[in-house]
């Protein structure tokens, strides 16, 4: 594909996801907030799948994995410790004219710069070098570090005191019950918590749809272990990572491995492999999985005072554990199976849109329609297959508007992979058609063989 056709493929997912109902605009009556979004019935329900995926592999399934579900506002001592106080900043520049941010990594992109490594004063550097503007034409200001936590205060008292922040990661809310979750449990090493939740950032540029926002979820387990350990443990989530990948739906084909380099890494890594994703306006970061050594436990109980070792009955050993995290966006996940499953082909010398949607992630796994709307009995019938498998838990939807062949386009744009007629044959035999959303190859069953 060339660009400007993955950008027009951008703008038909965007398109899709506000017209069927996955994502709003976040306030869109008052316009909207660029950076965020909210999710709509249909993306509710594709969320809702992709979490269970992942609680089920990262968690549930696991002998030695503990879920907790933190608080998003939190002790500000605790964004102190992890060094986001200090240390999370994008690089900013400005526009002196129309005093308009961004950010000055993306703005030297945009002028062919590898920005790869590069510090904020060679960021400048460059910028002065090569002349460059900003996207208005006007000259740029000096590059300085932007820290993009949200501050809030706590109380009526809105004065330094009061002040934090909302986390901008889960994992914080994960190192901070550590010690609960040990004294609770007893849990030898390794042992992990898994954590799904919000995270907040002021994105300087919030940008690519749902790619970058300043409100998200993410997906985060912070594996426990024993520090000579953590080589094989790391390789152990890498492998899980592209499971999780097949198992969601994403095209595996368009992921990558990237070893982010020393200089690029965030300040509590020692060790970070990004799996980048091929979005339709680039190749982008979809996942993390870091080797954060005893950087959090350690500050933490340095700066809280208290103690965080861990006791290894077996080797008589006291010691702070180290840290594996595999670290996943549930937007830029959203993202990348949206765009792995968007397809177009010829129907009857017409363009059909459909989702390739695994079942297990598609908003519905069945569509049901009755062949004729005005005929009670096919009604009574359709509803009649509806209700059961609702009740079994299968997440189906009724149709009964416009004729079949609107209604086969409208369920293969949310990616519903079966649907189910009911007809006159259905009264006499009890068997139904069931139509095959990628193929359009159609099947007679019986109902209950559904
Ligand atoms: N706890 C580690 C951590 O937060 P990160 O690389 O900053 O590491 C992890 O973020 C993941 O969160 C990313 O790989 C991405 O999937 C998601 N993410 C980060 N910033 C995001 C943003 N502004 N919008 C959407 N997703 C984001």
């Amino acid at each position: 594909m060339k660009s400007n056709e993955h950008q027009e493929q951008m703008e038909k997912i965007v398109s899709l996801c506000k017209r069927r109902g996955f994502f709003y605009k976040g306030s869109e009556i008052y316009g909207g907030m660029a950076g965020f979004f909210d999710y709509g019935p249909l993306g509710v329900a594709l969320k809702k799948n992709v979490e269970n995926i992942w609680w089920h592999m990262f968690v549930d399934s696991q002998d030695n994995m503990y879920g907790v579900d933190a608080t998003l506002v939190m002790h500000p001592n605790v964004y102190q410790a992890s060094g986001h106080a200090k240390n999370f900043a994008d690089p900013m520049v400005e526009d002196l004219k129309t005093n308009k941010r961004y950010r000055a990594d993306h703005i030297l992109e945009e002028n062919g710069v590898d920005v790869v490594g590069l510090s904020p004063d060679e960021m400048n550097i460059l910028i002065k070098e090569k002349g460059i503007k900003s996207p208005d034409k006007n000259p740029l200001g000096e590059v300085t570090q932007f820290n993009m936590m949200f501050q809030t205060f706590v109380g009526a008292n809105a004065d330094s005191e009061s002040k934090t922040y909302l986390r901008p990661e889960t994992a914080q809310g994960i190192f901070t019950n550590y010690k609960n979750v040990l004294d609770s449990f007893h849990p030898k090493l390794p042992f992990g918590i898994g954590q799904i939740g919000k995270s907040f950032r002021n994105e300087i540029a919030p940008r690519d749809f749902l790619f970058r926002v300043r409100e998200f979820s993410q997906m985060e387990v912070e594996y426990f272990v024993a520090p000579e350990t953590w080589e094989s443990n790391f390789e152990f989530f890498q492998k899980r990572v592209w499971e999780f990948i097949s198992a969601v739906g994403i095209d595996a084909k368009k992921v990558s491995e990237l070893e982010v380099s020393p200089e690029d890494r965030a300040h509590y890594s020692e060790r970070t492999i990004d799996f980048e994703f091929e979005y339709p306006f680039g190749k982008k970061e979809l996942y993390g999985l870091a080797y954060r050594t005893d950087y959090d436990l350690k500050n933490h109980g340095e700066v809280s005072k208290v103690d965080l070792s861990f006791f290894d009955e077996d080797k008589k050993e006291r010691f702070i554990p180290h840290v594996i995290e595999p670290s996943f966006g549930l937007e830029r996940t959203i993202l990348a199976i949206l765009s792995s499953a968007y397809s177009e082909d010829e129907v009857n010398g017409e363009t059909r849109v459909f989702l390739k949607l695994i079942p297990e992630i598609a908003p519905y796994q069945f569509a049901v329609f009755p062949l004729l709307k005005n005929k009670p009995e096919l009604v009574e019938k359709a509803k009649e297959v509806y209700s059961v498998l609702k009740q079994r838990g299968v997440r189906v939807i009724f149709d009964d508007n416009g004729n079949i062949g609107k209604r086969y386009r409208r369920q293969d744009e949310i990616g519903t992979p079966s649907c189910i007629t009911i007809d006159y044959d259905t009264l006499e035999d009890s068997t139904v058609t069931v139509r095959d959303r990628d193929t359009g190859e159609q099947k007679r069953v019986k109902i209950e063989e559904l």
